[in-house]
């Protein structure tokens, strides 16, 4: 029988992406969306900034930018939901259309350019959050510079002061490719200072949000490897592979595929599960990866897990599979796991570097 969602979505696929994202979005806001339980199984379970979480699959940035739906993207059966991203002030955004859906290729391409509500209105929703959570997983919150901030790392200071206390987690975004502020801390010596200034804000601050790094795919792995030396350094708790790309792989087949902006979606699974990989290798396993970029499946999933990482995220493919993907995902790889021989994630991961990839 057709899942009354799904066919939901169906409908929303026929509108405008921005558009059927803010229909999805206001309806999972007021409760109209699924109210799924996370899956149940113990080889799923896992710890995740500092505490256990039933499944490790979350909802990663830009899905709920302004934290409207906290409780809504819960429903969806995630593990923990990572709102933002959010800038000291209220932006706009860059105009519209700025989001688009690349169906053929199971993809998007957005430039919003840090379109969100500001500090103030995401600090409100997540107090009162706090006061009434219907879940008590993390919630951990995105943070990015004003587009017309002359002083970018204020801004993650501001950020950082205000939400450590209301936050399971904070991700300081160094790879947006779509404002002028998203990558100036792609400078080492400029992110080496920015991670020691957030370490001490934090501290002040109290509360006990764990800080994590977010990288984007396009960077080449000399400066790379300079960058997670830095990261690594700062103590971070962990970092998030990746963000979209700036780059269009060849294959790519939908009309929009030279919009301008961010990919999405399956055609990012090689390449940020690549870097990933690399990640892992570079940091020894040291730091937890949370791995995102075109997961779709158990197995894209299980695959990310076996690069290294200890938790996955996702956005685009909700917008093609609706609202019973995290479930599937989750059902598929608990099944996978099992069928290695895993009797947990944390086993898992990064099993591909300890042994030759599996079929
Ligand atoms: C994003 N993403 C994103 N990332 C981030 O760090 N801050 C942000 O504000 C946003 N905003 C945003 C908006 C839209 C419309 C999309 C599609 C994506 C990137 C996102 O969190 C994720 O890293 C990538 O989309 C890759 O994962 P998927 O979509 O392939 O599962």
């Amino acid at each position: 029988m057709t899942d009354l969602y799904d066919l939901g979505t169906a409908v929303l696929r026929r509108l405008p992406a921005e558009t059927a994202h803010g229909l999805a979005l206001g309806a999972l806001s007021r409760g109209l969306g699924p109210h799924r339980k996370p899956v149940n199984d113990p080889r799923l379970a896992t710890r995740f900034c500092g505490r256990t979480i039933p499944v490790p699959v979350g909802i990663s940035a830009g899905f709920d930018k302004s934290a409207v739906a906290i409780g809504g993207v819960f429903g969806l059966g995630t593990g923990f939901v990572e709102v933002g991203g959010v800038t000291p002030r209220p932006q706009a955004g860059n105009p519209r259309p700025r989001l688009f859906r690349l169906a053929a290729d199971g993809a998007a391409i957005n430039r919003m350019g840090f379109n969100n509500d500001g500090l103030d209105a995401v600090a409100t929703r997540l107090a009162a959050w706090r006061q009434h959570p219907s879940s008590d997983l993390p919630v951990g919150v995105n943070l990015a510079a004003n587009a017309d901030s002359d002083d970018p790392a204020g801004d993650f200071e501001t950020l950082v002061r205000r939400l450590a206390p209301l936050a399971d987690f904070l991700t300081v975004d160094i790879s947006c490719p779509n404002t002028a502020n998203g990558q100036v801390f792609l400078d080492p010596g400029r992110l080496r200072d920015l991670l020691a200034r957030l370490n001490a804000v934090r501290a002040e601050a109290g509360g006990n949000a764990a800080m994590l790094v977010k990288l984007a795919p396009d960077i080449e792995t000399g400066p790379l490897d300079t960058l997670l030396d830095i990261i690594v350094a700062a103590g971070v708790d962990g970092i998030t592979v990746s963000n979209t790309t700036i780059a269009r792989p060849a294959e790519l087949r939908s009309a929009d595929r030279s919009e301008r902006g961010g990919l999405s979606g399956r055609p990012l699974f090689a390449r940020s599960t690549e870097m990933l990989r690399h990640v892992y290798r570079h940091t020894g396993g040291s730091v937890p990866l949370v791995g995102v970029g075109g997961v779709a499946s158990g197995a894209d999933a299980y695959a990310k897990v076996r690069a290294g990482a200890g938790t996955v995220q996702l956005y685009t493919a909700l917008i093609y599979a609706g609202p019973g993907l995290i479930g599937r995902i989750c059902r598929d790889l608990a099944a996978l796991l099992a069928r290695d021989g895993f009797a947990s994630v944390a086993d898992a991961v990064g099993a591909d570097h300890r042994s030759r990839p599996q079929g």
